[in-house]
């Protein structure tokens, strides 16, 4: 047994009916805990969408094409909201990271804007999981539709980490991330609005245009003034979260893009709780140190672990 590793089916040579080499299948199988499915039971997943009669004979025929195996998955996620105009079009992949995979689409009649950014999840055994357990402390499981699930057999077999218990838990993680979404867009905090949610997808507001995505903090260079402007307004943003229950749990200068002098914190489904989490401080700590360690650069001296306290004692005493 073995996982077919993350990328591979989104590569262009990739073909589940090929059966890989030994060698390929029992690589990265040490270390690997449960969770871990049979290759056939996968390769059954990935054939099950490739030949699904609904998506081929859909309308949706996106001008961004990909690998082959990457167009029944843009089909599969995104043909539904293209039914509900959401978007008409896919226009190109922004990146493909660990977790998901984000796509530039053209918005539809029913969507603000131009542009729509769908983030497109891995199905949970595709996923590269990160440490998921630390950030699900203390948080409700939450369903395809957002709501908190308290049925009692559900949550049974999340504990005892059923199949069925771990499809729930990846949608709550995805769910989680659009709630925040909402919540924080709602507060004020610069956030994509989010748009929708459903079929392993959120689907947000787009930060760039159509030729070039907006990037990341990390790679881009400020004035002086728009630096001290932004290490202001970020910090403000950090005790705006914190005041509607939210810490971000991952922010840094890779999760806040940055286009003409605006900027969106993004990637949120780890975020936690700060009233129910058991190490909220620490995380919230972190957040606020690795936004100081940025602003380094640009000469400008603070005390994360001051600011954070004192944010905390603001908002949570
Ligand atoms: N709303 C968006 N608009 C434009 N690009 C985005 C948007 N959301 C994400 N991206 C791009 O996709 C990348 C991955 O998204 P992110 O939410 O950070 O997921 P992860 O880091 O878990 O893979 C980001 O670094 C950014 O380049
Ligand atoms: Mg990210």
């Amino acid at each position: 047994m073995s996982r077919i590793r993350t990328q591979d089916w989104l590569n262009e040579d990739f073909d589940p009916r090929v059966p890989r080499r030994r060698a390929d299948l029992t690589k990265g199988l040490r270390g690997e805990r449960a969770d871990r499915y049979s290759d056939q039971a996968i390769i059954d997943e990935i054939l099950a969408h490739a030949d699904d009669p609904e998506a081929q004979a859909a309308a949706f025929n996106p001008t961004y094409q990909g690998a082959r195996y990457e167009r029944v998955w843009i089909r599969n996620y995104l043909g539904a909201f293209y039914d509900r105009r959401l978007i008409s079009d896919v226009l190109r992949k922004v990146k493909g990271g660990k977790e998901a995979t984000v796509y530039c689409c053209s918005a539809g009649s029913l969507a603000p804007g131009d542009l729509v950014a769908a983030k497109i999840y891995r199905p949970r055994q595709f996923r590269n999981l990160r440490n998921d357990a630390l950030y699900r402390q203390g948080r409700e499981i939450l369903g395809a539709r957002g709501q908190p699930v308290r049925d009692r057999r559900a949550l049974v077999a999340i504990r005892e980490g059923t199949r069925k218990g771990k499809e729930m838990e990846h949608v709550s993680w995805l769910a989680h991330e659009y709630a925040s979404l909402r919540a924080l867009h709602a507060a004020g905090v610069p956030v994509p609005e989010p748009i929708a949610f459903a079929n392993n997808t959120v689907l947000m507001e787009y930060c760039g245009d159509a030729k070039r995505p907006a990037p990341a903090l990390h790679s881009v260079r400020l004035s002086l003034s728009e630096a001290r402007d932004l290490f202001a307004s970020l910090l403000r943003d950090v005790e705006t979260m914190l005041a509607n229950g939210r810490i971000h749990a991952d922010l840094s200068a890779f999760n806040v893009l940055y286009w003409r002098g605006e900027y969106r914190i993004i990637d949120f489904p780890q975020s936690v709780d700060p009233a129910t989490h058991d190490s909220a401080l620490d995380l919230l700590q972190r957040d606020v140190t690795r936004i100081c360690q940025y602003f380094a650069r640009y000469g400008i001296a603070s005390h994360a672990s001051a600011l954070a306290q004192a944010m905390w004692e603001r908002q949570m005493i």
